[in-house]
């Protein structure tokens, strides 16, 4: 197994892709710490991967949020031992028309897609730096390939050593809300609550 006993942390665990991956690392042989706001989500995804024989513990935290973060981050060095693989996937995807959008909404994705990448990278690398190993991966987005562009060159920079990639191919379209709907050229748009 390519993971086995490597310690991986994702956030957004508790659902979609997030939860994929911590199933597909869990089959791999990882330890696997699901965390996301959602802690009963969570939680169900810890659980259904222990029924299936892998190993994973649920930690509620925000990723926007630092202090959860850390505190999370401390717990799972401490109950499965020193982080291998950190995943920022935690993120949202609300889509307005630009003249529609609030200060609310862009507050809000800027918190938590950048922030939190940010303070998971922080969090990742306090733990990685010293024992001079370590994968972080950052999943971006088709329609914002940029988004998380400077954290990565900013790391690819300064930590040499660590590998920290964006993740920005097709889309995967695993259920789309009502208000949505698909434009022309397969993006797409409306306002999601
Ligand atoms: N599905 C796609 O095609 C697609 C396209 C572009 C980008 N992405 C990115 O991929 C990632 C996962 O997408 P998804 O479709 O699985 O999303 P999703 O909404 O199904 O799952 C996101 C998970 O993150 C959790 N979460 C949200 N805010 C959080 C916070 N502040 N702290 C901790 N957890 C939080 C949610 O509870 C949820 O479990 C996101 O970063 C998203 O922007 C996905």
């Amino acid at each position: 197994m390519r993971l086995q006993d490597k310690v991986a942390v994702v956030t957004g665990g508790g659902g979609g892709i997030g939860a994929a991956i911590c199933r597909a690392f869990a089959a791999e042989g990882a330890r696997v710490a699901v965390t996301d706001l959602r802690k009963e989500t969570a939680g169900q995804v810890a659980a259904e991967i222990r029924a299936a024989a892998g190993q994973a513990e649920a930690w509620p935290l925000d990723v926007a949020e630092r202090v959860t973060v850390e505190r999370a981050a401390d717990e799972i060095a401490a109950r499965l031992g020193p982080v291998d693989i950190w995943v920022n996937n935690a993120g949202i995807s609300r889509v307005a028309p630009f003249m529609e959008c609030t200060d609310d909404l862009w507050d809000t994705i800027l918190r938590i897609n950048m922030k939190g990448t940010f303070i998971g990278c922080q969090a990742a690398l306090r733990q990685m730096l010293p024992r001079q190993r370590g994968v972080i991966l950052n999943m971006s987005s088709q329609s914002g390939k940029g988004r998380q562009q400077p954290i990565r060159r900013l790391l690819r920079q300064q930590i040499r050593d660590h590998r920290a990639d964006a993740i920005a191919g097709a889309g995967v379209r695993q259920r789309r809300h009502p208000r949505q709907r698909v434009v022309p050229g397969g993006r797409l748009d409306g306002a999601v609550e």
